[in-house]
């Protein structure tokens, strides 16, 4: 397949199109999802509406459904806001970057025979509009925002789409299992009941 016979994406929602298009395959090339992702130039005013940011935690915005092959969501990351230590739930995870900066930390599976902390592999800065990639076989990692001024907002593809994952106890290694839920749904907020559980990925 050839990555650029789809084009370049000049408004959100000309993303989604292609998305759709490329999912309806079964196997996905993880460069050709990354790259027209990136070729998306960010445009506050096209996501505005899914934004929704909440004074203590991070949130999860859903903004399609994937016809089933995925859920595209956004992400927003007040200050000083991060995730878990977590794992993808054997699906591909692509985080795209829509405004501000992220720090990314990955971690390796903690192993049976390994006490205490967890080993840190990488950590790298993610920049406006880029994308990055994680699966279960690259290792775990934390999302961040660093910045104590300004709030960050990712899009985040997953595919095939996931509701649990495990999250991982940086001292121990100790994993627990989480559902997530979504903060609000096409930018409407979701009931206060579905949102109570705690947040991850
Ligand atoms: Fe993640």
């Amino acid at each position: 397949m050839e990555p650029t016979d789809k084009g370049k994406p000049e408004t959100l929602d000309e993303l989604i199109e292609i998305l759709h298009k490329i999912f309806e395959s079964d196997n996905i090339n993880v460069e050709e999802v990354q790259n027209i992702m990136e070729a998306y130039e960010s445009k506050p005013h096209e996501w505005e509406k899914f934004a929704k940011f909440d004074p203590f935690r991070y949130t999860r915005n859903l903004v399609d459904l994937g016809n089933g092959k995925f859920n595209l969501m956004i992400l927003c990351w007040g200050e000083g806001h991060g995730s878990s230590i977590h794992d993808h739930t054997d699906s591909h995870c692509f985080m795209k970057m829509l405004q501000g900066q992220l720090k990314e930390t990955l971690f390796n599976w903690p192993d049976d025979k390994s006490k205490g902390d967890m080993v840190q592999k990488s950590q790298r800065i993610l920049q406006e509009n880029k994308v990055a990639y994680i699966n279960d076989s690259i290792g775990l990692h934390r999302v961040e925002n660093g910045s104590h001024t300004e709030g960050a907002v990712s899009l985040h593809l997953y595919s095939p789409p996931f509701n649990t994952c495990q999250t991982f106890d940086q001292r121990t290694g100790h994993k627990s299992t989480v559902k997530m839920t979504f903060w609000s749904k096409y930018g409407e907020r979701t009931p206060f009941e579905t949102t109570v559980s705690q947040e991850n990925n």
